[in-house]
């Protein structure tokens, strides 16, 4: 996984729309699979926040993030709320990745308001809905379909945008896999502003 963190997974998620110096949240960050390949893309500009509940994995993710000298990941242990201490309109790029299905309906429609909040107008949330119906079903996902999950997030104000697929990271190996970007739906926006 050392060779994905710093190479594979940067090609990853600079296709699919991370740049230098812009602010990433990666929710559930576990042991960093992806808050290192973004925090290399990012740069010293940019930040990463990684957010997890387990403060083992968060420990072993800065462990690495000393060891390749990076200095822009900022990791949180939110104990798992789903309030997001983050301010408004202040992120270009949320990772939920693996862990959606962990949460039941109302929780995921707490995390999808709060992603609504810390993006930006133009931000981008980007969605690994492992454990659905055809992917190894479990947890909360274990009777909903991908297009159940892409529903839901169209519901709470996002657009579907494009589908990235590949080889990705998942637990601690590689597997053909596909992430879904949306974006924050413009009109809502303009009629929160008003
Ligand atoms: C299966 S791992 C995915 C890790 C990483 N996103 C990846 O794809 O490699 C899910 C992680 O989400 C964390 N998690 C689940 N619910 C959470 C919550 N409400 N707040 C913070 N972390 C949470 C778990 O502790 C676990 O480390």
């Amino acid at each position: 996984m050392e060779r994905w963190e710093v190479k594979e997974g940067v090609g990853f998620l600079r296709k699919i729309g991370i740049k230098s110096g812009q602010s990433v949240l990666d929710f559930g960050c576990r042991i960093g699979h992806y808050t290192i390949p973004a925090a290399k893309i990012v740069g010293s500009k940019g930040i990463v926040y990684a957010v997890d509940k387990e403060q083992q994995a968060l420990n072993e993710l800065q462990q690495k993030a000393i060891h390749l000298d990076l200095k822009n990941i900022k990791a949180i242990n939110t104990s798992g709320q789903i309030q997001i201490s983050i301010e408004n309109d202040s992120i270009d790029v949320i990772l939920f990745y693996d862990v959606l299905h962990y949460h039941e309906k109302k929780e995921r429609e707490e995390l999808y308001c709060q992603a609504y909040r810390v993006l930006k107008q133009d931000g981008l949330l980007s969605v690994y809905p492992k454990h659905t119906l055809e992917d190894e079903p479990i947890q909360e996902f274990r009777r909903l379909s991908l297009s159940d999950v892409k529903q839901e997030i169209e519901d709470s104000n996002f657009i579907f945008d494009q589908k990235h697929c590949g080889l990705i990271s998942h637990d601690d190996s590689l597997t053909q896999g596909c992430v879904l970007n949306f974006r924050k739906h413009e009109e809502m926006y303009k009629y929160e502003r008003n």
